[in-house]
């Protein structure tokens, strides 16, 4: 059985994977981390998360117990708090968490080289096809295709543009030779509407309503067609899952740094992803 530290334990996707916890035998929570300041430090993190109690309270800080590895669903300031303290345990750890700033992901790679660390602005499968799909339709298309990506997510959700949608943009960027920094459009506004450098530029556009889990389109206009290619998540579930794949994947690896792409080479062998 898999011994987990989830980080973020209160939070909504915090709350998901300890809950599943509880419908999968894979693995078990042995500590939960929140907020310093969080008035729930102490409480059970199996109540929180709504199921059984489990034993384990809500810390401040990573605990001093045995463990396989970690899940991070927590913001860039717990994530930058809390894998120096994985990397002194030496336990491993999956970065869920979106929206990392340069100085972070310098961390990241530096605790890389004690620890195994796989980064993943995004755990489902569906993403990943995703991804290899508009990276083909990037190349086939070239700088011809008007490339619009747009993400919508709920109300809640801080950063934006979602770091998939960042991720889909880098991605159609390679595919075409570009640079996205150079060439990307982050929304558009009166005076700024039209496409003056026509296809080479790459818009992103974030909608933030309702209870949305996460819906990503990318859309190719050349011609007189539009392509558009279209992932949906239904439940924050997909990501639990997700995570936990990373995290079986992620036990048995050496110090380093790991992308879905070496994850997904396993649950999808027959695509480049
Ligand atoms: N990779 C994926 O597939 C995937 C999927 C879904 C979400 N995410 C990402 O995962 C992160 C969490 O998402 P969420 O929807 O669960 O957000 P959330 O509900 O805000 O949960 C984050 C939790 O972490 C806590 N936290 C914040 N800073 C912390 C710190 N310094 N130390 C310890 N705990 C801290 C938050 O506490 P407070 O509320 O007190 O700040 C909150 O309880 C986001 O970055 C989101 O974009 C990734």
């Amino acid at each position: 059985m898999l011994r987990m530290i989830v980080l973020g334990a209160a939070g909504r996707m915090g709350r998901r994977v300890v809950a599943l916890s509880e419908d999968l035998d894979v693995f078990e929570v042995v500590g939960a981390v929140i907020r310093p300041d969080d008035p729930r430090i102490g409480d059970d993190a199996g109540l929180v998360a709504g199921t059984n109690v489990l034993g384990v309270p809500l810390t401040s800080d990573v605990p001093d117990v045995e463990a396989d590895v970690a899940v991070d669903f927590s913001s860039p300031g717990g994530t930058r708090r809390l894998v120096p303290q994985l990397r002194d345990r030496g336990v491993g750890v999956v970065v869920a968490t979106t929206g990392l700033d340069a100085e972070t992901r310098a961390l990241l790679v530096d605790a890389a080289r004690r620890i195994p660390v796989l980064v993943a602005p995004n755990l489902s499968v569906g993403i990943a096809l995703l991804s290899a799909l508009v990276e083909q339709a990037s190349r086939a298309l070239g700088l011809e295709a008007d490339v619009e990506l747009v993400e919508t997510h709920h109300r809640n959700k801080r950063d934006a543009p979602s770091g998939t949608a960042l991720h889909l943009a880098e991605r159609v960027a390679a595919a075409r030779g570009q640079n996205l920094e150079e060439v990307a459009i982050y929304g558009r506004r009166a005076g700024g509407g039209e496409r003056v450098r026509r296809g080479e530029e790459i818009a992103i556009h974030a909608l933030r309503t309702g209870d949305v889990v996460g819906e990503h389109t990318v859309s190719f206009g050349f011609g007189s067609e539009r392509l558009e290619l279209t992932h949906r998540a239904h439940s924050r579930g997909v990501f639990a899952r997700g995570a936990v794949r990373a995290a079986q994947f992620l036990s048995g690896a050496n110090p380093g740094l790991y992308g879905m792409g070496d994850l997904l080479k396993r649950a999808l062998p027959s695509i480049e992803t």
